[in-house]
């Protein structure tokens, strides 16, 4: 039976970490990180992620602003209020919201981010240093980072000699989890909707990560006996055994098939979820640390 890698629990000492540099550097320096967290829009979703980041950031002590923006702001407003976080000195991490509303180009919202501040590695800058494997500069995009810190604590750093396959090719998940894996020394393979007999291929994985977004598609016989199985998905499907109407959240894998064949298998919730938010209060940390010319600590 497979090991539940406790994604809460490993956020949490994360954050603990966190919180005593954080104060380690405010006494040192007299530094206080500071991140920034833009919204445009009233997506609730959104609302609710921003909130927890603001709230998260506070019990870090770090020095938290949210800018809440209404949905028909232009996107020369909004790269103007990027370009005054640029150039605050108290902000150290700048995180907008995604998606944006259709009227304005993410893109070009991204490009603007200082690379020093783009704590969520999206900017060209920082996804080409992960991709040249120049990670000691790197701002890695948190769901990847958080991953890897689930693979590192049940494999170790070195994935030397192991096959991986990373389902799910996308910007800000498959693709950076590939060269995350990679400058790990995995042997990595990135599968994705075109991909011929992808249950075949997830069997060759000792580590098999999940950034799908359809719910239970991973089962028992797609793993290998023994593996270490990340399930990034987050996938939200009706739950008639709770009420009427009611829902609940599943992953990409079908946990109660594939636990009794996997070494070690995240949960959802409570896995890659938690490690997120973490990762993105470590970033900040590191990113005041840069910035006051001190080494910053390692997750
Ligand atoms: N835990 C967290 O904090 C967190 C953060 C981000 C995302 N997520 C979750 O992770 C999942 C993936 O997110 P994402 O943003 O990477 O999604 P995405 O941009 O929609 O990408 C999904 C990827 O899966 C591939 N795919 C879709 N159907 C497939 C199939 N039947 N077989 C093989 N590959 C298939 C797609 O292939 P093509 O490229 O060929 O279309 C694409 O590369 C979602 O459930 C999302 O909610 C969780």
């Amino acid at each position: 039976m497979a090991v539940t890698i406790d994604g809460k629990q490993i956020a949490e000492d994360v954050v603990s970490k966190v919180k005593a540099s954080a104060a380690e550097l405010i006494e040192v320096t007299g530094i206080t990180p500071g991140i920034a967290v833009v919204i445009v829009g009233e997506d609730p979703a959104s609302q609710v992620y921003v909130a927890s980041k603001g709230r998260k950031a506070r019990e870090c002590g770090f020095h938290s602003v949210q800018h809440t923006l209404p949905e028909q702001t232009s996107e020369d407003e909004l790269v103007k209020l990027v370009e005054t976080l640029n150039a605050d000195p108290a902000i150290h991490g700048i995180l907008v919201q995604l998606p944006l509303p259709k009227h304005i180009d993410s893109g070009r919202i991204i490009q603007t981010i200082s690379p020093d501040k783009d704590v969520d590695g999206f900017h060209f800058i920082n996804v080409g240093k992960l991709g040249t494997g120049e990670l000691e500069t790197a701002f890695v995009p948190c769901t990847p980072e958080g991953s890897m810190l689930l693979i590192d604590r049940i494999l170790g750093r070195d994935l030397s000699g192991l096959n991986a396959v990373v389902v799910g090719r996308s910007n800000i998940v498959g693709k950076p989890m590939f060269n995350l894996l990679l400058a790990h020394n995995a042997t990595v393979t990135i599968a994705h909707s075109k991909t011929k007999d992808l249950p075949g291929l997830c069997r060759n994985a000792d580590i098999l990560v999940a950034a799908v977004g359809r719910p239970q598609m991973i089962k028992a016989d797609w793993v290998k006996p023994g593996a270490t199985v990340i399930d990034v998905g987050i996938n939200r499907i009706p739950a008639p055994e709770r009420g009427e109407g009611k829902t609940r959240l599943v992953g990409d894998v079908d946990f109660a098939d594939v636990a009794p064949v996997a070494g070690a298998l995240t949960p959802v919730p409570g896995g890659v979820g938690p490690m997120t938010i973490a990762m993105l209060m470590a970033n900040t940390l590191v990113a005041a640390h840069r910035s006051a010319g001190k080494t910053p600590p390692r997750f």
